[in-house]
């Protein structure tokens, strides 16, 4: 019963977070937003090779445009970083990325960075 219990509070408090997380604030970038941005990146940044389809680099720079706010590149940033963790990005494709799209996306798509120093 006891065990009920704490799988209940869990799950109470995980809905909070993410409700509160929903519309929190409006200019906050969410990471699905910015996920969608890259999609066209996906198999470019998993199995690639030269330079990145043209839809990648139009959705790079969409995100760049979005992301403009340090708390926006933030967000983008730890997003970006855990979804590429989770799937097999290969980062030498990911930190070329905004410099062969000709962008400057404020941050390094890199599993070493840490977000929270973008300023
Ligand atoms: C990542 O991409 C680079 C550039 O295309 C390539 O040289 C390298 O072998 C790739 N690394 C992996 C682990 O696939
Ligand atoms: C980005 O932010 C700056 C400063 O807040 C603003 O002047 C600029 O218009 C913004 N750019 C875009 C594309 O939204
Ligand atoms: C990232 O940077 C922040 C601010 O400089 C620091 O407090 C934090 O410990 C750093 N995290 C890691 C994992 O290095």
């Amino acid at each position: 019963m006891e065990s009920r219990k704490a799988f209940f509070s869990f799950m109470a408090a995980l809905l909070l977070v993410l409700l509160s997380n929903a519309p929190a604030s409006k200019s906050a970038l969410s990471c699905s937003d910015a996920l969608k941005d890259l999609r066209p990146c996906a198999s470019y940044l998993m199995t690639g090779t030269g330079m990145p389809p043209a839809a990648c680099c139009t959705g790079a720079s969409a995100l760049a445009v979005v992301a403009n706010s340090t708390t926006d590149k933030q967000a983008a940033c730890n997003c970006l970083q855990s979804a590429a963790k989770s799937v097999n990005v290969n980062f030498t494709l990911a930190k070329a990325l905004p410099g062969n799209c000709g962008i400057n996306l404020g941050f390094a798509i890199d599993p070493n960075m840490n977000c929270s120093t973008i300023s």
